[in-house]
């Protein structure tokens, strides 16, 4: 046994989890939380926006192994299916989906195929195999522009786009089984912006083509791979007029997602929290505090406004706190010095990198 496993926790929550989209950014920081803590992991993922090359790094982070690892689309309950014939599953974290606003109002068909169509494969599949327990990804995009001000989860949803839509669709059809199936548990973190990396620099945000948020675009202007970032919009209802939101460390964020394990059998039903900082920082302020963790002022210019964009969101993210003692230990600073140590690290993301290697060597 190496020394990361005989530190994990004992655990307290299902002890197998299938995690979806665990290729991904915030799922492949999850694997790590859960393996440090004891859990075993079981990953699906289409790899359409991420690689199978990170689960190395997982398992050099982790120090222990993945369970298992399927390709395949969560819209295929076959293939699905088979997984939990196989491996005896307690819950599921499911982050599989579509992200990016922009693309979600050309293609929202698509979007609510995989977003809302997967999660009701997803959910039919549990049920058949008697699987009740389940964090679902949610998003504060379904608050819409709600105004000024930290928002709690009693705001009225308002989605202006349909990847906030189609993430609304599946709390509704949660909400609904969750009334009529007394036997599952449900969990829906509503997160604000997950942003930063692992302290390691092992493990990060690697967008397909150009990134969509601004995160990972202003880490590759830092690096040289783009010339200047584009900041959309200078003329917001804001201090410095340009947009604030509520930047939230990805190990902040799984930390949550482990809590969220931990407290599924609390009770069935569903709970839904708000996945935030509680503080909001503009634009300017991000690049700003990325020039600061990477030594240089960073090029930008300021261009319209992106179509669909609101110009405040800050989470009230007291109710999680109250309920779970969870607050984010990580600030704007640490994030964008972890997001910077993972851009040195990796200049092309994961591209090229080695083979799984076995973790006890
Ligand atoms: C959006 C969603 C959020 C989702 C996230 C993941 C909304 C309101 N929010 O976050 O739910 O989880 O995407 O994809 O729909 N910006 C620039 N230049 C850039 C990129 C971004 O100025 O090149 C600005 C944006 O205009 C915005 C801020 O940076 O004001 C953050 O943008 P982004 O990182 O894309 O996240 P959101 O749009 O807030």
């Amino acid at each position: 046994m190496n020394a990361k496993s005989s530190r994990a926790r004992t655990v307290k929550g299902p002890s197998t989890v299938l995690v979806t989209g665990g290729a991904g950014f915030i799922g492949s920081h999850a694997c790590v939380e859960l393996l440090d803590h004891g859990y075993e992991v079981i990953v699906v993922d289409d790899y359409s926006n991420g690689t199978p090359q990170v689960y190395a790094r997982v398992e050099r982070v982790a120090g222990r192994f993945v369970g298992a690892v399927y390709e395949l689309d969560i819209r295929d309950r076959r293939a699905l299916s088979a997984v939990f014939d196989r491996h005896s599953v307690d819950a599921v974290v499911h982050f599989a989906a579509h992200k990016a606003v922009g693309e979600s109002t050309r293609m929202p068909v698509e979007y609510y195929d995989t977003n809302v169509g997967g999660t009701i494969a997803l959910l039919s599949v549990m049920h058949a195999h008697q699987v009740h327990q389940l964090v679902f990804s949610s998003s504060c995009s379904i608050y819409g522009d709600a105004g000024r001000g930290a928002l709690d989860e009693a705001t009225p949803a308002r989605p202006t786009n349909p990847y906030a839509m189609s993430k609304w669709l599946c709390e509704l059809i949660l909400t609904d089984v969750c009334r009529r199936c007394p036997e599952f548990a449900v969990l829906c973190l509503r997160y604000f912006n997950p942003a930063g990396a692992h302290p390691s620099g092992l493990l990060g945000e690697d967008p397909r083509g150009t990134p969509d948020n601004l995160m990972p675009y202003v880490a590759q202007v830092a690096i040289g791979r783009r010339e200047r970032l584009s900041v959309f919009g200078g003329d917001y209802p804001t201090p410095d007029g340009t947009a604030i939101r509520d930047y939230l460390h990805v190990v902040d964020t799984v930390e949550a997602h482990r809590l969220a394990l931990d407290h599924l059998a609390d009770g069935p039903g569903l709970r839904v929290f708000n996945l935030g900082a509680g503080r909001g920082s503009s634009v300017l302020e991000v690049i700003d505090a990325f020039g600061d963790a990477c030594g240089r002022p960073l090029p930008y210019e300021v261009v319209g406004r992106r179509p669909g964009d609101v110009a405040e969101l800050v989470a009230d993210a007291s109710a999680i706190a109250r309920a779970w003692g969870w607050r984010p230990a990580r600030d704007l600073a640490a994030i964008c010095r972890d997001s910077w140590r993972f851009q040195q690290l990796n200049p092309e993301g994961y591209a090229g990198s080695a083979r799984r290697p076995n973790p006890k060597e």
